[in-house]
């Protein structure tokens, strides 16, 4: 039976770079939330995805010289299908029950009429709009609210901008936006509440620009082309659209929303004054929360993807394990604050908490059931003992105490709290002492009762602990005895669900100590092996009939130019000996000048499909030797005795 229905939410990332260790912890987070949540009994709708438009990504694709649609295919789902966002929640086992990326067809449609609807109601009017703006951040800012000058979210330069827009009367939601603020727990930590009233309610709401005109990524304002949708207008409806909203792709707006939002702290701007504003405009319920979570900071800074010093959590993952990863990110650090990320950190809690505290209790207890009950089969005892007390009872209260830090995402508390019943358990075992029961055949019933009740406390500590390391939780349920079906919310607070037959099983070892010394010698060689050139794939064969498609053309240089507002591209007009000029770009503006390639006999790719790029045409690409993909390129350059138009056998 359903307890009802929970819908959860992570920020859709930008996938204008490899997500990191930040964007992990906060999916792993809202995972974990997700996992509570469907343990509890709830109906739960987790959704995560990707926020495909905007003049960032528009221009990383530019310099990655693809579209860029095609650029965010490559960041989502990878091209291996491994490296991509998708693969990297697939690998860090996160349960979402659907992807959004705000590229799909439903949800461009769905923005569109929802734009609409705003105009047709008179939230949104067109005007004009100039201020300081920052790309990174997709965000104008007025001069007061810089930042010495800079970008107030991520510290970086702004420029002018000025262009005609529409926007969205904000203003006009100021007073119901501040009564939501203040009401109850719609935004938490309650921190971020004083922060929101005092740095943008009390200033004064202004009018939101909702659209752009000085680039093309973006969802088009149907009634007005030119212009495209404000990239977080696109973004903050997803959680609606993914459900359904004003399309025909789901019908589960009334099955699911509201639901609860998890955001970093600094867009909890958007989610908490913005987005209700929007809903109230479009005649929405409101969402049920926002929580901001604190960053992962990384040597003092913020982590952040322009910033470059980044944490793979691909690479952590698979050198630790996915849950000690998982556990180690919630475990650390508290959900509502900023903390440090550092590697002796993370392995500092492998060793103490997962290999020492769980992997002992675990290996000790199971080690000792077959030790002193050699056909596997425990037959519990009813032997009661001065020193059940203490540990029966942490085991019965935990579930509820668990409970409060879960429903107020207290979920480092939560695992404080778990961690105290395992260390109660190891304690326990050095009380009873197991092996000097099993000296004396007359207290064979109290051995066993020792030993159920040990096996019954894991059984519980790990099913609370099942959301943060559900694989680990799997084998250590196997290796108790415990079957899927004992795994239940009900159970969770109840002693003596095990049969009285139990059979254990031994398994490998769960949590392997690291040798700390050792470990960051060899993390600190990685470090170097990947500031160095990344290494290539395995060379492919081509056939000579594959190698023979391509059409390599020796052509004349004609004449050569910088390209307007570029600072790579190279314009070439070429003899190719067709008799018709042809143009290419060329990304070699850093290392040529034009007039001394002028006149040059160079070879080019000539039968790639045509590309656009800065709004020219290139027909083909000039060749250049290169020695690795960071390497400085180096223009083929011929022989002036070939003539134009020879081609390549
Ligand atoms: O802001 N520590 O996307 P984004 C902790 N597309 N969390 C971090 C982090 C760090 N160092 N760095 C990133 C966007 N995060 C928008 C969201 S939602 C409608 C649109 C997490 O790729 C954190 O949750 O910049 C933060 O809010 C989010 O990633 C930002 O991801
Ligand atoms: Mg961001």
């Amino acid at each position: 039976m359903s307890k009802g229905k929970f819908y959860i939410t992570t920020p859709i990332y930008y996938p204008s770079d490899k997500l990191h260790i930040g964007h992990t912890y906060c999916t792993v987070a809202t995972d974990v939330i997700a996992r509570y949540k469907r343990l509890c009994g709830y109906d739960v709708m987790f959704l995560t995805g990707t926020d495909e438009h905007g003049q960032k990504i528009e221009i990383k694709a530019k310099e990655a010289g693809v579209t860029p649609k095609e650029f965010v295919d490559n960041i989502v789902t990878g091209p291996d299908g491994k490296s991509g966002i998708l693969g990297l929640w697939k690998h860090m086992n996160i349960s979402n029950d659907r992807f959004i990326r705000t590229t799909d067809d439903y949800h461009v449609e769905a923005i569109q009429k929802i734009f609409r609807k705003m105009y047709d109601n008179g939230d949104i009017y067109k005007g004009k709009y100039e201020g300081m703006y920052c790309t990174p951040c997709e965000s104008f800012w007025t001069e007061s609210q810089l930042v010495d000058g800079k970008c107030p979210d991520c510290g970086r330069e702004v420029h002018h901008a000025e262009e005609e827009a529409y926007f969205f009367r904000l203003s006009k939601y100021a007073k119901p936006v501040r009564e939501l603020l203040e009401s109850g727990t719609f935004l938490e930590p309650a921190s971020r509440v004083n922060e929101m009233i005092h740095n943008f309610i009390e200033p004064g709401l202004e009018d939101l620009c909702v659209s752009r005109t000085s680039f093309t990524w973006g969802i088009p304002v149907d009634f007005d082309p030119g212009h495209v949708v404000y990239v977080w207008v696109d973004a903050l409806f997803n959680y609606l659209t993914a459900l359904g909203y004003m399309n025909d792709r789901y019908d589960q707006v009334e099955e699911y929303w509201p639901g609860v939002h998890i955001v970093g702290k600094e867009i909890v701007r958007f989610h908490s004054i913005i987005w209700p504003a929007m809903l109230m405009s479009v005649g929405m319920p409101l969402p049920k929360k926002v929580f901001g979570h604190g960053w992962l900071l990384f040597g003092g800074g913020k982590m952040s993807k322009s910033k470059g010093n980044v944490v793979d959590p691909y690479l952590l993952a698979e050198r630790y394990g996915v849950d000690s990863l998982r556990f180690f990110l919630l475990r650390e650090f508290p959900f509502g604050s900023d903390g440090n990320f550092t590697n002796e950190a993370l392995i500092n809690r492998i060793n103490a908490d997962l290999a020492n505290d769980l992997g002992n209790l675990v290996s000790r207890t199971v080690a000792m059931c077959e030790k002193y009950f050699p056909d596997g089969q425990l037959i519990a005892g009813r032997e009661a003992g001065p020193e059940d007390e203490p540990l029966l009872q942490a085991v019965m209260e935990l579930r509820d105490i668990y409970e409060k830090d879960m429903e107020a995402f207290a979920t480092q508390q939560a695992l404080v709290d778990i961690f105290k019943v395992i260390s109660r358990a190891n304690k326990y075992i050095d009380e009873t002492m197991p092996w000097a029961l099993a000296k004396d055949e007359s207290r064979r019933e109290r051995l066993a009762t020792v030993m159920y009740n040990l096996l019954e406390s894991i059984r519980v500590a790990v099913s609370l602990l099942a959301p943060f390391i559900p694989e680990s939780s799997e084998k250590i349920f196997a290796q108790i005895g415990a079957s899927a079906e004992d795994v239940t919310w009900d159970n969770a607070a109840q002693f003596g669900v095990l049969p009285a037959q139990v059979q254990v099983h031994k398994g490998p070892v769960l949590f392997p100590r690291i040798d700390m010394e050792k470990e960051l010698k060899a993390l600190e060689e990685l470090e170097k092996q990947n500031a160095a050139p990344a290494e290539k794939p395995e060379p492919e064969t081509v056939t000579i009939d594959e190698f023979a498609k391509v059409k390599l053309t020796v052509c004349k240089i004609l004449a050569c130019e910088p390209v307007k507002k570029s600072q790579k591209l190279l314009r070439f007009d070429l003899d190719d000996g067709s008799g018709k000029m042809r143009q290419i770009l060329s990304g070699i503006a850093k290392w040529y000048k034009p007039e001394e390639l002028v006149g040059k006999t160079v070879l080019a790719c000539t039968n790639l499909p045509p590309r656009k790029m800065m709004g020219l045409e290139s027909n083909g690409m000039l060749l250049s030797a290169v020695e690795n993909d960071e390497g400085d390129p180096h223009l083929i350059i011929l022989d002036d005795s070939l003539p134009a138009g020879f081609t390549l056998c």
